[in-house]
């Protein structure tokens, strides 16, 4: 029997605006790999966009939070911002779980997100979630480290994924129902 691509060990759920201190607090403590944004944006985030934010909880402890939107100019598409698995649950494929349920809640044709060339291990997830959806993975220089005026932050390099077809997203939910 294949290992469940999805991890059913945890509720997820959509964000609140009450998560958010525990939230900022979950990625002040995962820094420097993840950025720190002002805790307004994360109210933000809860208050328009908790449709495509989720978080992973351990009874009522939120243990991974993953953000994202539909861009306006391209609504088939769910765009992922941040993801983070708080440090004692990684390893337990909680990266794919909450960004197969974003793409399912969304109903996205297309998946987006980007990554820093440092970060193998989404690198390594992003192109697993392709391969389990059985579609490609096109990439591309999204913004370059001059566009960040060389303050240290990498280069983000865009992963387009798609398109996803209905059969191939269940498939990966087949062990959940
Ligand atoms: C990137 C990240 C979201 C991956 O989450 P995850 O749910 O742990 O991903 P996976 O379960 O697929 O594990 C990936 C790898 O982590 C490593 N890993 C395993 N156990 C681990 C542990 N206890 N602690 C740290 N890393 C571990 C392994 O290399 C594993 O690969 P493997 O499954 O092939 O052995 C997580 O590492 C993280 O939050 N990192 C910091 C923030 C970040 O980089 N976010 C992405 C950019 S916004």
């Amino acid at each position: 029997m294949p290992k469940a691509v999805i991890n059913t060990e945890f509720t997820i759920r959509k964000i609140t605006v009450e998560d958010v201190k525990e939230i900022y607090k979950l990625l002040i403590d995962n820094r420097p790999y993840v950025g720190l944004n002002s805790r307004y944006t994360y109210f933000l985030l809860a208050k328009d966009f908790s449709d495509t934010c989720i978080v992973a909880l351990d009874g009522d402890k939120i243990i991974a939070f993953s953000s994202g939107y539909l861009p306006p100019n391209r609504p088939d598409t769910f765009f992922n911002w941040e993801i983070v698995v708080q440090k004692d649950y990684r390893g337990k494929g909680l990266q794919k779980t909450l960004l197969l349920k974003q793409i399912k809640m969304t109903g996205a044709k297309y998946f987006e997100g980007t990554i820093n060339p440092s970060n193998k291990v989404s690198k390594k997830n992003f192109f697993e979630i392709a391969r389990l959806l059985k579609t490609e993975c096109k990439t591309h220089i999204l913004f370059t480290e001059e566009d960040f005026e060389n303050d240290g932050h990498e280069k983000e390099i865009l992963c387009r994924i798609g398109p996803i077809t209905k059969d191939a997203l269940q498939n990966c939910f087949r062990d959940t129902q």
